[in-house]
């Protein structure tokens, strides 16, 4: 028989549906057996008189968690507090009896969570919501990206060199030499726009070997990456990330915003565009709160937050870009501005005081690149290859990475990114 979604019974009073799903909860009283069903659309009560048969012994010997397949009629009824609906079983087939009792309840921690993440996944609604919002996002990234010329590529994960520094990097063996796991597509999109592909757009994991144990830190996320060829500037980028996400949150806002108001107490707003600029300049003296804090060169989170809220009360704004960079806080590929080589044409985005975006122009100048590499103090010979993208032509261009699980931290109100994640990475978490 067909399956009913559970949200769907409700056009189905006094029809026999067949639905499926877990048994939430058992009452299982002398004369009446009450199971709560629950599929991924909603939550039914199946009411059951005793009578001996078949149904009566399977609903008896259901535990909490045990995947059922009940064929049974829909009954309006105003008494039942669940939506006023049941559905009166007459078949009932146990799928997989879930063992008792449960590893976890209402009690379990997050660490305990992330170890049965898909009973946790399961059984909060709102854990689910997540990956129906980041699907909303994803997909009205790529709507947009592809509105804007851009061509999806899918870059090698496995490198034989460090991806810009090689600090933070994984090394894992390949065929008894070193191999890396890229900390991001950096170099290959732009070995795309060297190779004439005008715009390029990427969804794919990012390994970062930082053993940060925040809550805005993994060691695996999924990475939206953008480049751009023949910008004039890095405005064009700012300009490209603004309006996309005005139109991802635009189309999170029709299709969850009352969810995500239900479910995290979040109010999604969308933004307008353009979102405020500040310098990193102006950013550290917002962000100042004595003069014993004089003399930093970047922001830190605090800061950051700092700067946030500023510019939401004097803006209304909860995005803010923060521009121009010093050179020493940035790798040497970002483009210094002409006649300022201690700046550099980068950003990062902010949103609700987090960064969700790191973004430049690329030094497209060979003979520019490799004196800032040296500057940098690091030896052109490993990274030959991505040196060699500048020399036969390479058009200015400039791009930004922005990570997934950031971005829906900030979207949702999400403490940690271990719930922004389907299953989280970190120094001390390889499993499940
Ligand atoms: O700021 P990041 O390190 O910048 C780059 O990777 C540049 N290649 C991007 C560019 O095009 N210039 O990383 C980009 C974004 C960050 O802003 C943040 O959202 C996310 O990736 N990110 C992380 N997310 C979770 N855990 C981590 N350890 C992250 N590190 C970066
Ligand atoms: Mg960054």
């Amino acid at each position: 028989m067909i399956r009913t979604p559970i949200a769907g019974l409700r056009d189905q009073v006094g029809e026999t549906v067949t639905i499926a799903g877990w048994a939430q909860t058992l009452r299982l009283q002398r004369a009446m057996q009450f199971v709560i069903v629950r599929d991924h659309t909603g939550t039914v009560q199946v009411t059951h008189r005793r009578d001996g048969t078949a149904v009566e012994s399977a609903l008896e010997t259901l535990t909490a968690e045990s995947a059922v397949r009940i064929t049974g009629r829909v009954k309006a009824n105003p008494v039942v507090s669940l939506g006023g609906l049941e559905v009166i079983p007459e078949t009932v087939t146990v799928e997989n009896l879930a063992q008792a009792p449960l590893p976890v309840d209402a009690r379990t921690g997050q660490e305990g969570r992330l170890d049965w993440r898909f009973l946790d996944l399961r059984r909060r609604g709102a854990a689910r919501l997540v990956f129906a919002v980041q699907t909303t996002v994803e997909r009205a990234m790529r709507e947009f990206a592809f509105a804007e010329g851009c061509t999806e590529m899918h870059t090698p994960k496995l490198m034989g060199t460090a991806s810009e520094s090689g600090a933070e990097v994984f090394q894992v063996g390949y065929f008894g030499r070193p191999a890396y796991l890229a900390q991001s597509p950096q170099f290959y999109k732009q070995m795309a726009i060297a190779g004439g592909i005008d715009r390029v757009f990427e969804v794919g994991p990012v390994f970062r070997a930082e053993p940060s144990f925040t809550s805005r830190h993994t060691t695996e996320f999924t990475g939206v990456d953008v480049e751009l060829g023949w910008i004039e500037s890095v405005e064009d980028v700012m300009s490209f990330e603004e309006r996309m996400l005005a139109h991802v949150v635009s189309a999170v806002a029709a299709a969850h915003g009352a969810a995500i108001e239900e479910h995290f107490k979040t109010e999604v707003t969308v933004p307008r565009v353009p979102f405020p600029r500040l310098t990193l300049a102006e950013a550290l003296s917002l962000s100042r709160t004595s003069a014993a804090d004089s003399g930093r060169d970047d922001l830190d989170p605090p800061g950051e937050r700092a700067v946030s809220a500023r510019v939401l009360a004097k803006t209304g704004h909860e995005f803010a870009f923060v521009t121009e960079y010093p050179a020493s806080v940035r790798p040497f590929y970002h483009l210094r501005p002409a006649g300022q080589p201690h700046l550099t044409a980068s950003f990062d985005l902010l949103w609700k005081g987090l960064e969700i975006t790191t973004g430049a122009q690329r030094e497209h100048r060979y003979d520019v690149l490799l004196a800032q590499a040296a500057a940098k103090g690091l030896a052109p010979d490993p990274m030959r290859w991505y040196l060699d993208c500048f020399r036969y032509g390479c058009p200015p261009h400039g791009g930004f990475g922005l990570g997934l699980g950031r971005l829906l931290m900030a979207l949702l109100g999400l403490d940690s990114i271990r719930d922004a994640t389907f299953l989280f990475r970190g120094p001390n978490r390889l499993t499940p």
